[in-house]
């Protein structure tokens, strides 16, 4: 359908159409970064899932690749499910992925490249011993999927991977650590890694470590994609491999309870190591929030979000901090610097953009010092979500962006929001409310965000990356993120603008920093062999 031709992106990854879940065994092989994901070849819908399979120099400009594995197998001929790599000390690889069989039991599989001087891994042999792995005694058939990447254990040589799932009595969900020595044959370490009660099933578990550098304690971290609420959770903390037990530091921002990835839409991610690099890289699933109806009319589903390096914020020690992987940055092709201007409260400010559909943003604020002195206690119970958004205003907020905005009906608006405490301390909620991002009508639109560590003497400042239909926003350095799908029907092309405004009752707002990069597109592309 041409007529939502603007809503594809210009350098997100995304097929070439149908529908896209789950990013599977990210990997970085000779050379090659390797993004396979879950994909239906056959519709825009979820379904028949096989393996997607592209390749990348840099992270940023992708070329796709056959099918890398389809669903052909007693086994899994219910779908090719969700993955990971694992890599062995002598650089050769394999794959463990869930398979769903012909009775829909969920199933462990054993996938090895058939040719590993193949750098490009187009061919994949599933192993003749498959399934690996059946669901345990006490694990239902449908609660068993998404082992993650193994590790190494020295203490017994053997290698470890987690799979994660419910426990039916509590409604907690739990993840369960396997040892193995050859992939083939398995055995479950009594006890849980972790667990926790009303969590319900855990998908897509991941498990690493963070820190550690210059002396610091390294610490944990476990993720889960809860299929109750359909975000992905983490929390840091600690990890006794003999005692086969994760310890959240903090038991009050245990999963599902206050550290997400992203306060949008983001699900099912994965992180690999970059040997390249050094560096540890998070995918995330961005699914539509518009109707299946309108996924089919357009056909395709779902973005990958910009691949982020992820780290644990040193400064803090009680968050990740997850930031655009730098390449990124080799697609700004126009700088405008149109910083230090201050708006008063109540005002909106156009933006001098030639193009506005793709941007990456850097923008930093600071409030009035006098305002914030003068002012008492306010808004102590603001929340992002249960808010009136960008129009509700308030003494210190909200203030920020409107980006995909057309100066009348549409517009996402990204802003900061600060309250006072009686004790005088201020907490800052970073939002993004996508009440007003589309006239279209079936779409969900929400306020989404939550609050964000501002440390002593730290401006606000958030980088926006705005690609035609999707928001992707890192707040105070990527302390907190916020991911929006938008379908905006007039704010396109030339009609797209962005905007500074603050619509706070009390100051102005200084904006320290603003930098403006123009964004070209990355020309994802079908593989032609002799492009080698
Ligand atoms: C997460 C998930 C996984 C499963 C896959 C199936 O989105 O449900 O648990 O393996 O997607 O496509």
């Amino acid at each position: 359908n041409a007529m939502l031709q603007w809503q594809r992106t210009g350098f997100h990854f995304q097929p070439e159409m149908n529908w896209m879940n789950d990013p599977n065994g990210p990997v970085y092989y000779r050379g090659w970064y390797h993004l396979f994901y879950q994909y239906n070849p056959e519709g825009a819908v979820w379904g028949n899932i096989a393996w997607g399979h592209a390749v990348s120099r840099d992270l940023v400009h992708w070329r796709h690749l056959p099918l890398a594995m389809v669903p052909d197998q007693w086994y899994d001929i219910n779908g090719v499910w969700t993955g990971s790599a694992t890599v062995f000390p002598d650089g050769t690889l394999n794959m463990l992925y869930t398979g769903s069989t012909n009775a829909s039991v969920q199933v462990q599989c054993l996938a090895v490249p058939e040719d590993p001087n193949d750098s490009l891994l187009r061919n994949w042999t599933k192993h003749e011993a498959n399934p690996v792995l059946l669901p345990p005694p006490g694990i239902g058939d449908k609660d068993f999927r998404d082992p993650t990447t193994a590790w190494f254990d020295e203490s017994d040589q053997t290698w470890r991977t987690v799979i994660g799932s419910k426990d039916n009595n509590g409604h907690a969900g739990i993840a369960m650590v396997y040892k193995t020595k050859d992939f083939l044959n398995y055995e479950l370490i009594p006890g849980y890694l972790h667990r926790v009660d009303g969590t319900g099933m855990w998908e897509c578990i991941d498990f690493y470590p963070v820190g550690g550098k210059n002396g610091s304690e390294e610490l944990y971290v476990i993720k889960e994609s809860s299929d109750d609420d359909r975000h992905d959770w983490y929390t840091l903390g600690k990890y006794d491999a003999a005692a086969n037990t994760f310890t959240a530091a903090d038991p009050e921002n245990d999963l599902g309870i206050g550290l997400r990835y992203d306060w949008g839409k983001f699900y099912a991610t994965k992180t690999f190591y970059d040997p390249a690099k050094n560096r540890r890289v998070l995918w995330g699933w961005i699914g539509e929030t518009d109707s299946e109806r309108a996924d089919v009319a357009k056909g395709w589903a779902s973005l990958m979000s910009i691949p982020r390096t992820v780290e644990l914020d040193e400064k803090t020690r009680t968050n990740l901090i997850q930031w655009p992987v730098e390449e990124l940055e080799t697609l700004r092709i126009k700088s405008t610097d149109l910083g230090g201007v201050t708006i008063d409260h109540g005002s909106v400010y156009p933006l001098p953009l030639h193009r506005a559909t793709q941007l990456d943003i850097e923008a930093s604020f600071r409030i009035d010092t006098a305002t914030v002195a003068a002012l008492n206690e306010a808004d102590v119970g603001y929340n992002c979500s249960t808010s009136g958004g960008s129009a509700n205003r308030g003494a210190l907020g909200p203030f920020g962006l409107l980006v995909l905005a057309d100066g009348k009906a549409e517009q996402t608006a990204v802003y900061f929001y600060v309250a006072k405490g009686l004790d005088g301390t201020l907490q800052t909620h970073f939002c993004h409310d996508e009440s007003r991002s589309t006239l279209a009508r079936d779409v969900v639109k929400r306020v989404v965000g939550y609050t964000v560590p501002v440390l002593d003497g730290e401006a606000f400042s958030v980088r926006v990356l705005v690609d035609h239909s999707i928001v992707e926003s890192f707040a105070m350095g990527g302390r907190s993120t916020a991911t929006s799908r938008v379908y905006p029907t007039e704010a396109i092309y030339g009609a797209a603008g962005a905007y500074l405004f603050n619509n706070a009752t009390g100051g102005s707002v200084t904006v320290e920093k603003l930098v403006v990069h123009e964004m070209d597109s990355s020309y994802n592309q079908i593989f032609m062999a002799d492009d080698l």
